[in-house]
């Protein structure tokens, strides 16, 4: 497994200890800004965990690991749309040729099963209608773009190598150990520091939020009953916009809506996703179960009570994309 120590890696990987205690597993993962080993701290020493820092890019030390393991499960990406349009190569190196190197050992191994991570932010947006698996990709940012790359190298291992590959397309996800820069823990960290919550634009931009849980519940039942060459889109079918998620913070935080800070808009803004979720609910028996509400008060509480996870990571790196960002939208 890939990328456990970031955000939904390490509620996957809490998930599997839970429900599969007999899996053993190998964790690869960089530790970049996103990675944390203070989300993995429970299991380091367990029976039956390995953690290996290192990158899924070095297909020598991606060599030596598949041949321990009988499947690859890859959530390793660099994952944040803001972050792409600044360093957009970052993200190519890792969503397609991390991809790739993984794809590449899978297929000298002839492992039982390759999940990847994959996002409804592949299909672009979507001016009507809901996003069906088969539906052409049109991503219109780095990061989706890079996800789209890497989705469409390992898919291509399905038809040149008979790949036993199973994909994923989640929708926003939120909950425990999310690193504060997408909107749900950016915009509580910075309510409990009494900062301002920057809304791009109108904040009508509108997202599908899928609670980790019910992410990482959908990508196990897809690498267990998924059939191998097709792709499951995971999402709770409920449309919020950027003001909705402004107004649970304010309402669950008792703040004032002057809390709420419109900023100049992110470069080519992806306004709807929106998801046909059917597929996996017929084939996996899978269906959000967490709703918006009871999500965001969970989320609300949990940020609360680990002020000691997410403090440290506000350094002076944060604080330096955090200006870039947001000075180069204009919110003075
Ligand atoms: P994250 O940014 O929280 O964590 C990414 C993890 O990958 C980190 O632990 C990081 O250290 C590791 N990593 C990055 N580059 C690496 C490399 N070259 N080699 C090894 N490890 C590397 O990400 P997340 O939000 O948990 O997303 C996980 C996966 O789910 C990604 O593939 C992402 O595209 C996908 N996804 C995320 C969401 C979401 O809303 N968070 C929704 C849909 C799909
Ligand atoms: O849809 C799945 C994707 O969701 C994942 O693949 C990505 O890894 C993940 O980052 C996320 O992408 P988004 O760009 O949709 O998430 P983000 O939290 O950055 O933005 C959600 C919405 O909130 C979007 O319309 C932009 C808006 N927003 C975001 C930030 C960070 C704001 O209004 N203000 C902000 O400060």
């Amino acid at each position: 497994m890939t990328g456990a120590a970031g955000f939904l890696g390490s509620n996957f990987v809490k998930l599997l200890r839970r429900t599969r205690p007999a899996v053993e597993l190998v964790v690869l993962d960089k530790l970049t800004y996103a990675g944390n080993p203070a989300n993995l701290a429970e299991l380091e020493g367990t029976a039956g965990f390995t953690f290996v820092r290192g990158d899924i890019c070095d297909a020598t030390l991606v060599e030596t690991l598949a041949g321990e393991v009988d499947a690859i499960v890859n959530f390793a990406a660099e994952t944040h749309v803001d972050r792409s349009l600044l360093e957009p190569f970052a993200f190519v190196q890792t969503d397609v040729l991390g991809a790739g190197v993984l794809a590449e050992a899978a297929r000298r191994h002839h492992h039982e099963a390759f999940l990847h991570v994959s996002t409804d932010e592949v299909y672009g947006h979507v001016a009507e209608g809901r996003s069906r698996e088969g539906d052409p990709f049109r991503p219109r940012s780095p990061y989706s773009a890079s996800k789209a790359g890497g989705e469409l190298l390992v898919r291509s291992y399905v038809e040149s190598f008979d790949l036993p590959l199973i994909v994923t397309r989640g929708s926003n996800s939120y909950g425990p150990n999310q690193f504060p820069e997408k909107i749900v823990p950016l915009f509580i960290t910075n309510a409990i520091d009494g900062l301002p919550l920057p809304l791009y634009g109108d904040g009508s931009a509108v997202r599908d939020y899928l609670h980790a849980e019910d992410h990482c519940r959908g990508i196990d039942l897809a690498l267990h009953r998924g059939r191998p060459g097709h792709a499951y889109n995971l999402g709770t079918g409920v449309e919020t916009d950027g003001r909705e998620v402004a107004g649970a913070v304010i309402e669950l935080m008792d703040l004032d809506r002057s809390a709420i800070q419109p900023v100049a808009d992110r470069a080519g803004h992806d306004y709807r996703y929106a998801l046909d979720v059917g597929k996996a609910k017929e084939e996996l028996g899978w269906s959000a179960e967490v709703g918006f509400r009871e999500g965001m008060e969970r989320t609300v509480a949990w940020y609360r009570e680990n002020e000691r996870w997410w403090r440290p990571l506000r350094n002076g790196d944060y604080w330096e994309f955090y200006k870039r960002n947001y000075r180069a939208l204009n919110t003075s």
